[in-house]
């Protein structure tokens, strides 16, 4: 069992379903509204736990009903909550997700979040160094990401950071991570150049690879898969072809994956395929976390592709 600790938001999301993402100034009449537990954080922490990974999560929550029932849930998973702190002076995050067949659009008010700081890391300082990997997001304050980052590497923690919502990200924060996983319009605004089509986008990952050759890039790309550099070429790897019901969460369920297989020391090719096929069945499901399977049911494909 790996010991697997999450810094990150958590979030109630509220998933409105709609046929189409309403334009600027138009109202639209919507069919269904669910209150589901999420946040990038919690998501991932969930997708490392049923995968049977030793998982503890360092967070904020609010002093409200969200907060509390955030916490029950994680709490019902497995996942160790001593690390998460209850704000009183604010509320729980929270997510509106415009949620259509094919896609969604989330809208997040990081209430708590805001408060997940490097007190809170010092006071978690020995999750942090006792882990096998550490993964992180940018739905907490960057300073506190890149704090974090910096405790897991000086501790010889293997590091994941994904960079989503994505933002510009400083030397200081890539060097002490050993992975991350944006996806395509992620990647855009990492590499500050907007792809026109695949020869683009591999060749932008090829020259951001090579100027930051110890952090591993590893794009995902939806339905199209994930793509890594290997020498110097993109490898990418497809992903199994489900039904899919619901896009929300599928990048959080590739991260917690992906923390399994590297903490499992797979090979890079490895680990983002069986991290792709966890992903895929997650989209099979409604909500960000229904459909995160657990390992016995990620084997069961990933071991026939092998
Ligand atoms: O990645 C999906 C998550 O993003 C949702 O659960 C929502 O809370 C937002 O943080």
């Amino acid at each position: 069992m790996k010991k697997v600790v999450v810094v990150g938001s958590l979030n109630m999301d509220l998933v409105i379903e709609v046929d189409r993402i309403p334009k600027i100034g138009e109202t639209i009449k919507g069919d269904e509204m669910s209150y589901l537990i999420g946040g990038k954080g919690s998501n991932q922490a969930v997708s490392a736990c049923r995968l049977g990974n030793d998982v503890s999560m360092i967070g904020c929550v609010g002093n409200d009903t969200f907060g509390d029932k955030i916490l029950k849930h994680l709490k019902e998973e497995g996942v160790n909550i001593d690390g998460i702190k209850c704000d009183e002076a604010t509320f729980t995050g929270i997510a509106t997700i415009f949620k259509t067949k094919e896609d969604n659009s989330i809208v997040v008010i990081p209430g708590a979040n805001d408060f997940c700081n490097t007190d809170l890391i010092d006071e978690n300082i020995e999750t942090i160094k006792s882990a096998d990997i550490l993964i992180v997001q940018l739905e907490i304050p960057m300073e506190t990401v890149e704090y974090a980052l910096k405790i897991a590497k000086e501790n010889g923690v293997k590091t994941i950071l994904n960079p989503a919502p994505a933002r510009k990200l400083s030397k200081e924060i890539l060097k002490n991570a050993d992975f991350i996983t944006p996806n395509e319009t992620e990647f855009e605004i990492i590499a500050n150049k907007n792809f026109k089509d695949e020869n683009e986008l591999e060749e932008s990952m090829i020259a951001w690879q090579a100027e930051n050759p110890l952090t591993r890039l590893v794009v995902t790309r939806g339905k199209d898969g994930s793509s890594y550099v290997e020498g110097d070429e993109v490898e990418t790897i497809k992903t199994i072809k489900v039904d899919v019901l619901d896009t929300t969460g599928a990048g959080d369920t590739f991260n917690g994956s992906l923390a399994h297989g590297v903490s499992h020391n797979l090979l890079i090719s490895e680990a983002v395929a069986f991290a792709g096929t966890a992903a895929s069945l997650s989209v099979t499901k409604f909500g960000a976390q229904t459909g995160m399977p657990k390992l016995e049911e990620v084997n069961k494909i990933y071991n026939k592709k092998k």
